[in-house]
């Protein structure tokens, strides 16, 4: 056998190795990296070895590996070779930042050996030793903007994508993102501080993301003499915690990353272990490579392709099932059908697209298809729905709640959610139930959605890519939630408008005049009620309908439940603005005065109503002057400290950017402001 056939050989036979993706997690100090670098290490030594052996024979010089790594870190280029299995955590670390490395490694290895820099035949160029971290590169164009490393490694019987996140509590975002993609993961515990809340949580989330399959390394044993109590005791409490979870199996592993004891080498320290290796657990867990979901096709629409008039494709990943020209398909969520006509990629057609292809189609027909639709089998349809109950996990540490308005982002589309409910959050150390009114950093809750558009989905436990959705934050963009779709709420589909035929037009034409809500926030003592009080009454002189909706009026009644915490007051102005929905389609000018110190509620607000239908007007008093006049005396306990969360003094106020009225009501009378309302009415 010639070296370019070795080298085919074992590129071939890498090649065909089944890929395993996992992830590790744990506390911050259960020695996660050290055990990720023990693992990279010692396969890179195998890995390496394979490689300069292959080298020995092959013509392959470092000239041409070297113009394929130029983009590594070549400070990590040193060979290892010449030290002995690293000692300290450091210097393993340090020596595996990156599996990639292998590649610049075997390049000074090679260089070292004083190997042929000849030129190579353009056959062996084409042996490349990227096809080692081919998925490490689609891993990471998934990475999208979360801050998780994948590392890939090898052995002689699989191929790992080892997804590494930081364990420290901030970071339960990188870490469910890790997850989302893993089909094992192996949580670490400390063998001296056992199992911690952390723990318990990433176990949660694993367990909520699908993943099924669990190695506990129970680290650090080297610190416990290898006691064999110490390790059960850690054992049993992990598993009276995990057998509440939907773990299929639970597979414990003493060892120690530091020693190597038990990660690649059986431990002589730790005889009473009969189980596997983690490495050798990873080597032979049996996953579902499959996702569970029926495998009826799926493919969410990324792109429509249109190079000419004659061609209109459909591109995207089938997330499920597969397809072939002739078959029936349905567009979501309009629902129209058609025949594939082709199946294309690059320049050549397919007999058939199956799951994780790329693809484009196009079909027999002319549809209404754009970007985010999901093209589905057209006799095995998914459900289409606008409300859901999902689990959330809560990422950002400005808190989430009940009643507040994100962006939904699914593999398909972005559409406006709000969180309807809050049925209850996890006490993560007991997994009981608590309710809740707002989502803390960490926090994992089951919760309900309405979305004001119906999107196609599948549940979670079915396909995890369109099962799965993040929740970000409409103004600073941050992702603040990862969720996962149960299932959606009958009562979406069940509860229909009715269709009257008196409605808005028939009562404004009646009255004479247009319905509006004239919104006025600003600061307690602002002169917010001073002013809709003096509007009414002009307004009402000129025999227009009218009405006020007042905050301390309406704390009295409708919402005397309520108090004045961040949750509250989004329930506060979700529920008047709700009203004054009603109000407007009653023909009436609402007028609705209350602090409303969120952007978010306001602009939430806002988008129940057409364009013009909502006027913002900001009673723009500086604090001071609102805090000098004090009519209610309460800055005056505020400042005392007898009433907590008020606004201005300890609890925020976002003034509006763009109001359609700004009244300087810190300077001007209140008929000045009430007339530029007025002719601001008279304008529109
Ligand atoms: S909002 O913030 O939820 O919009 P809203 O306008 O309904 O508040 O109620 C504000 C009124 O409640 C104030 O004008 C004041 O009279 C009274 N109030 C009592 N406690 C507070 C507080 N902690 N912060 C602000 N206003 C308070």
């Amino acid at each position: 056998m010639n070296s370019k056939q070795r080298i085919d050989d074992y590129l071939a036979s890498q090649s065909r190795l089944g890929l395993l993706r996992f992830i590790t997690c744990g506390s911050v100090d259960d020695g996660k990296s050290t055990l990720i670098g023990r693992m990279l290490y010692e396969a890179q030594l195998i890995f390496e070895d394979q490689v300069a052996a292959l080298r020995q024979e092959s013509r392959v010089g470092p000239a041409q590996l070297a113009s394929k790594v130029d983009i590594l870190d070549e400070s990590h280029a040193k060979s290892h070779h010449a030290n002995s299995p690293a000692e300290s955590q450091g210097e393993i670390q340090d020596k595996c930042n990156s599996t990639i490395n292998a590649k610049s490694q075997a390049h000074s290895h090679a260089e070292g050996q004083g190997e042929s820099h000849e030129a190579p035949s353009s056959t062996d160029e084409d042996l490349d030793f990227s096809l080692l971290v081919d998925g490490l590169a689609a891993e990471r164009e998934q990475g999208i903007t979360i801050d998780v490393a994948y590392r890939f490694f090898a052995t002689e019987h699989r191929k790992f994508i080892v997804a590494d996140t930081p364990g420290h509590e901030q970071y339960t975002r990188n870490m469910a993102t890790g997850a989302s993609t893993a089909d094992v993961a192996v949580i670490l515990v400390d063998a001296v501080n056992g199992v911690l809340t952390q723990t318990r949580r990433h176990s949660f989330i694993c367990s909520l993301l699908g993943i099924r399959q669990v190695a506990l390394a129970v680290n650090k044993m080297d610190l416990v003499d290898y006691r064999q109590d110490v390790y059960e005791q850690i054992l049993a409490d992990y598993q009276a915690f995990a057998k509440n979870l939907d773990f299929d199996q639970v597979t414990a592993i003493p060892l120690s990353a530091l020693k190597g004891d038990n990660v690649v080498e059986r431990s002589d320290a730790m005889p009473w272990h009969t189980g596997p290796t983690l490495i050798g657990y990873l080597e032979t867990v049996k996953v579902q490579w499959q996702e569970p979901a029926s495998q009826d096709f799926r493919m969410p629409v990324q792109w429509v392709s249109r190079p000419d008039r004659s061609f209109r494709g459909f591109a995207g990943t089938v997330v499920a099932g597969s397809v072939k020209p002739g078959d029936e398909v349905r567009v979501l969520p309009s629902a129209e059908t058609a025949k594939v006509k082709n199946l294309v990629l690059y320049q050549s057609e397919l007999p058939e697209a199956v799951t994780d292809q790329a693809v484009t189609l196009t079909l027999d027909r002319e549809l209404d298809c754009s970007r985010g639709d999901l093209i589905v089998a057209a006799n095995q349809p998914c459900e289409v729905a606008d409300q859901f109950e999902v689990q959330l996990v809560w990422m950002d540490q400005a808190p989430g709640h009940h009643g507040r308005g994100y962006w939904l982002k699914t593999a398909t589309s972005t559409v406006n959610a709000s969180i309807s409910d809050i049925k209850f959050k996890y006490n993560i150390n007991t997994l009981e139930q608590l309710s809740a009114r707002d989502l803390d950093l960490n926090d994992i809750c089951v919760a309900t959605l309405a979305l004001d558009k119906p999107i196609a989905f599948e549940p979670y436990s079915q396909n995890r890519t369109l099962g799965s959705f993040v929740l970000i934050d409409r103004y600073t963009n941050a992702t603040v939630a990862a969720g996962m779709i149960k299932f959606a709420l009958r009562r979406a589909t069940n509860i229909h408008a009715q269709k009257l035929e008196v409605n808005r037009q028939a009562r404004e034409a009646l009255n004479d005049h247009q319905a509006r809500v004239l919104w006025f926030t600003g600061l307690s003592g602002s002169g917010k009620s001073s002013i809709a009080d003096a509007l009414e009454q002009r307004l009402h002189q000129q025999g227009i309908r009218t009405y006020i909706l007042d905050g301390d009026n309406i704390r009295h009644g409708l919402n005397q439940d309520l108090g004045f915490t961040e949750a509250d007051r989004v329930e506060n102005i979700r529920r008047v603005a709700e009203v004054a929905r009603l109000m407007l389609d009653a023909g009436l000018v609402v007028m609705a005065s209350f602090i409303s110190p969120f952007k978010a509620e306001r602009d939430m607000a806002r988008r129940l109503f057409d364009e013009g239908q909502f006027i913002e007007i900001f009673v723009d008093t500086p604090l001071e002057e609102a805090e000098r006049r004090d009519v209610k005396g309460l800055y005056a306990k505020a400042r005392r400290g007898e009433l907590p969360n008020f606004t201005g003094i300890d609890s925020p106020y976002e003034p509006p950017e763009n109001p359609e009225i700004r009244l300087n009501a810190g300077e001007n009378s209140v008929e000045t402001c009430v007339q530029q309302i007025v002719d601001y009415l008279a304008r529109s």
